[in-house]
């Protein structure tokens, strides 16, 4: 989700005038995920590195995501959706922490769409976690290395019991990765918008979604093989 400050900028507001905008924004592509029998949905809401925003910027951003998050969640539950944090929570304020576990905790029998939020996540500390894990149940006997393959890898990262993403969208016109789901998204089809994030809404998420059925999947494999099989 990019664009806020720039979205902000662009009206001669405060960049947290963005931010709250970008909740908007949230809210309407959750509720069209939902309908649209999208099964996961996950959120680059906060980033390792945004740490090193201005103080201002990053307690606004704490606040509201606070804020918005018990604001919302009644109604997310309400709507039957699961909803999962992802990334090192530690280092949010513990009232935040108590939140993040609850609202998980409130919606984790519910069977609609599911909500991943990745706050203070970075690709590669989930990468690197998963190594500190596998490292230890090594250490401890639990495992043998001979079991170690990419399945067996990608059961000690966040996303382990989730399909791997079949669209990643970045917003705001830069064409990066910026650290997501870097061991996920190795299949998953890219959809660049130069869309602000706050502006990103049903219109444009339906645009992408139609990009992305016009998109031939190979995995490594030829187009005939493709075309053969289905
Ligand atoms: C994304 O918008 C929101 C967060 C990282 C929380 P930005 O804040 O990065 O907006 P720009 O890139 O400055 O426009
Ligand atoms: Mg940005």
């Amino acid at each position: 989700m990019d664009g806020n400050g720039r979205w902000a900028s662009q009206r001669g507001l405060p960049r947290i005038a963005g931010h709250k905008a970008g909740v908007d924004a949230v809210r309407e592509i959750i509720q069209t995920s939902a309908e649209l029998g999208i099964e996961v949905l996950s959120l680059f809401a906060f980033s390792s590195e945004n740490w090193s925003r201005p103080p201002l910027e990053v307690k606004g951003l704490m606040t509201l995501f606070f804020t918005a998050l018990n604001k919302e969640i009644k109604n997310l539950h309400k709507n039957g959706v699961r909803i999962r944090f992802i990334g090192e929570r530690s280092r949010f304020s513990q009232k935040l922490q108590t939140s993040m576990t609850d609202a998980e905790t409130l919606t984790a029998d519910n069977t609609g769409l599911i909500l991943v939020i990745a706050v203070n996540y970075g690709g590669r500390w989930d990468i690197t976690q998963a190594c500190r894990a596998v490292a230890n149940d090594l250490k401890q006997g639990l495992i043998d290395e001979a079991s170690i393959d990419e399945t067996f890898f990608q059961s000690y990262l966040s996303l382990r019991d989730l399909p791997e993403p079949d669209l990643f969208i970045r917003t705001s016109g830069e064409q990066r990765m910026s650290n997501f789901f870097l061991w996920q998204c190795a299949y998953s089809e890219l959809f660049f918008t130069d869309c602000f994030w706050p502006d990103f809404r049903r219109e444009q998420y339906e645009q992408a979604l139609e990009d992305y059925q016009t998109r031939q999947r190979r995995f490594g494999k030829t187009a005939d093989q493709i075309d053969s099989s289905s």
